[in-house]
């Protein structure tokens, strides 16, 4: 559990300290009954790319990203930085950073196989979620961390573990009643400079969050049905 009066310190090299764990455990009727809820609820996500402009609770933004602190990670080491960005000026300097990126992948850089994979979600190289969403999400990785005696150390299962939480911080947003997209600008390495980020930071995506926009449009897309996706053995 997240005690927000207890702050983390590195446990690198620390001897196993085991505490009891011991989750009440829920009646199955319970659970049957709040996966197929969650099923429902989390069905009903999806990426938006045009905002409403009215500002988000940043409550709400702050504990889904506490949320997402709570994923599992490689080794505990929770190699995440998350920087919300409110600030319009900031805002609009990604905005344009992101587009003179997007510009050049979209006019021929992301290739013929990549632009028809795009083809049916209808984007294109301008953004305006980065400057209309209220709020960004700007996710990086922490590639390894420096000790005290400044010695690089490795991060360990750095993609899996940031992944993870992107996961859990969408469906907090979600189950928060916000809406996100996930946004991935190639190359993105101008985020660490806009947002003045330290060498080990590397960016993984971009989140706008917000409400969609009154006459916000998603494509019309189709989820793997079950049979699709699980093998049971
Ligand atoms: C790793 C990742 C990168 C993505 N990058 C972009 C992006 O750069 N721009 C964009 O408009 N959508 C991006 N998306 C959103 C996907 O297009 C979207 O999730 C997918 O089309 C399914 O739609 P849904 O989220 O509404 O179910 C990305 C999603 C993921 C998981």
């Amino acid at each position: 559990m997240t005690d927000v009066a207890q702050r983390w310190n590195p446990i690198h090299g620390e001897p196993y300290r085991p505490v009891p764990y011991r989750p009440e455990r829920m009646p199955a009727a319970e659970s049957v009954a709040r996966a197929a809820e969650l099923r429902r609820r989390m069905d009903q996500r999806r990426t938006v790319r045009r905002f409403a402009p009215d500002p988000v609770p940043p409550e709400v933004v702050r504990d889904a990203i506490v949320c997402a602190g709570t994923a599992p990670s490689g080794a505990h080491q929770q190699p995440w930085t998350f920087v919300l960005v409110r600030d319009q000026e900031v805002r609009r300097l990604i905005r344009d950073a992101a587009e003179h990126e997007e510009r050049v992948s979209y006019d021929g850089r992301l290739g013929e196989e990549w632009l028809a994979a795009l083809r049916p979600l209808g984007t294109d190289g301008v953004k305006t979620h980065l400057t209309d969403a209220p709020a960004l999400i700007v996710v990086f990785q922490q590639r390894y961390w420096v000790g005290a005696d400044g010695a690089r150390h490795k991060h360990y299962y750095v993609d899996e573990s940031v992944g993870i939480a992107v996961g859990m911080l969408l469906t907090a947003l979600h189950l928060s009643g916000l809406a996100a997209l996930v946004h991935t600008p190639s190359p993105m390495g101008f985020l660490r400079e806009v947002l003045g980020r330290p060498a080990n930071e590397k960016a993984f995506a971009v989140i706008p969050v917000g409400y969609p926009a009154a006459d916000c449009e998603v494509p019309g897309l189709v989820r793997k049905s079950l049979d699709q996706v699980l093998v049971e053995i």
